[in-house]
Order: C-alpha cells, then sequence, then structure tokens
C-alpha cells in the first residue's frame, strides 16, 4: 500500500444476524472501534434487512455502511431487489457486486455487474467490484487472465473520473471461507495485475488512486502482511468480521 491510498478494511457480513444480532454487534463495533487508525478506512456491509439499524447504532463511529447487492433499475416490479435509491435511504455509500456467491448460486454474468456498477456510480454509492478464480482456473495457471477479464467486462465502459468512484476485491474462491489464504505474494500478483489492467482502461493516473482490497479468509493473523505488498489496499472480510474483536484487531493491525 503506497501512502497515497487510504486502506480500507470492509466487512462482508453474509447472510447472518437478523436484526436484533445485528444491532448487538454495531454496538459492540462502534465501541471497538471508536478510534480508528489515520490511513484506515472502515466499511460494514450487513445484510439488507439490517442497513437501517447498523445505520443508526453506528452513526457516532467512523464506519462507512455498504449493502452486498442492488438492482440496476431504479423502481418498479422487481420482487425482492432493491434500488440505488433506496440503499441510499438507508445510509449506504458502498454497496458489493459480484461477489463469487452472487455469480455462483444468483446466476450473475459480468454484463449483469457491469449495469449494478453503471447504476451505482450514477447514484454516487462506489460500488466494491469482486472478482476472482475457482481453484481449476488456479491451478490451470490461467487466473491472472481469468481476473483480468472480469476487471474489463465488469467495468467496461463505467464513467469512472475519479478513483473514489470504486473499489475493486480481489477473491480467489479456493481461499473464501476455507481458511486456506493466499500467500501475501499470490495477491499481490493479482492486484497488481488489477491495477495494470484499470491503468489500461481508466489511464495510470486514476489506477495509481484506485483501493484493491484482498479477501478470502483474511483474518487478524495475516492482514499486516496482506497490506504491506504495495498493491493490496485492505481487505474483504467475512468470517472474521463477524466478531467484533477480531474485526477491530484487523483495523488495528492495518494500520500499524
Ligand atoms: P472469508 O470471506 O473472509 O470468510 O473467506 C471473504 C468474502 O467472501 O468476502
Amino acid at each position: 500500500m503506497p501512502s497515497n491510498r487510504t486502506l480500507l478494511i470492509a466487512g462482508n457480513w453474509k447472510m447472518n444476524n437478523d436484526v436484533a444480532e445485528a444491532a448487538k454487534l454495531a454496538d459492540e463495533l462502534a465501541e471497538a472501534l471508536s478510534e480508528v487508525p489515520a490511513g484506515v478506512e472502515v466499511l460494514v456491509c450487513p445484510p439488507t434487512i439490517d442497513l437501517t439499524t447498523v445505520h443508526q447504532r453506528m452513526s457516532a463511529a467512523a464506519v462507512a455502511l455498504g449493502a452486498q447487492n442492488v438492482y440496476w433499475e431504479p423502481k418498479g416490479a422487481y420482487t425482492g431487489e432493491s434500488s440505488c435509491a433506496m440503499l441510499k435511504s438507508a445510509g449506504c455509500t458502498y454497496c458489493i457486486i459480484g461477489h463469487s456467491e452472487r455469480r455462483d448460486y444468483f446466476h450473475e454474468t459480468d454484463e449483469d455487474e457491469n449495469k449494478k456498477a453503471a447504476a451505482l456510480i450514477a447514484a454516487g454509492i462506489v460500488p466494491v467490484f469482486c472478482c476472482g478464480e475457482p481453484e481449476e482456473v488456479r491451478e490451470a495457471g490461467t487466473y491472472v487472465k481469468h481476473v483480468t477479464d472480469q476487471i474489463r467486462a465488469g467495468l467496461a465502459g463505467l464513467p469512472i473520473e475519479s478513483a473514489d468512484q470504486i473499489v475493486i476485491a480481489y477473491e480467489p474462491i479456493w481461499a473464501i471461507g476455507t481458511g486456506k489464504t493466499a500467500t501475501a505474494d499470490d495477491a499481490q500478483e493479482v492486484c497488481g495485475a488489477i491495477r495494470e489492467t484499470l491503468a489500461d482502461m481508466f489511464g495510470a493516473e486514476l489506477a495509481e488512486g484506485i483501493r484493491v482490497l484482498y479477501g478470502g479468509s483474511a483474518k487478524p493473523g495475516n492482514i499486516a502482511e496482506l497490506v504491506a505488498k504495495p498493491d493490496v489496499d485492505g481487505a474483504l472480510v467475512g468470517g472474521a468480521s463477524l466478531k467484533a474483536a477480531d474485526f477491530a484487531s484487523m483495523v488495528v493491525k492495518a494500520g500499524e
């Protein structure tokens, strides 16, 4: 992480915590994160049903709120979906899109992610655009191409004019929820290739400012070595974001 980029430690709660549980975790996080180190930004992304509660409980904390999904249409007959304006009204400034679980279980395509990203950017919400390869692609050795193809397709034609309009999260699927973390060198290799692709698409200056996170079994024990790499600007954290002490410890360690 070069000094001109603010690190981002983002918690992805996935489908965990009902409203009461979310309120409890939000209170614990607000207390544990009462002092966020300089140079680190913190984001929590609870389930949609918990957004308003978490926003209210954490209003005094220096923690940003994000959603885990969005639909690109502004309103209408799209049962079960939430629009950008709805997320904004609940306090969201970020939204995760393209997570491998959305791509795998809900059959979302690069084209879907592109529409979601465009709608979010137009609404002034920052997409946290996820990409990453499955184990067989890693083993075949074609993972850099797989990931950079996702970036090219997912971000094609987006009107990005400043680096803070988008965040990328590289999450190798074989490392998500498995305890199998990519090494810091593995993370750097792909995050560096992502930045080169961003430079090609949006210009070198813009790409230098865009945060590229690593995700996949990131935890207190490995966050420091991950963010020590030049192109790793923080983490998208699943399991370890569900315990206030672990998540807060990652924020502190990232800032050291
Ligand atoms: P994990 O999940 O930290 O539990 O591996 C990361 C993610 O899927 O965002």
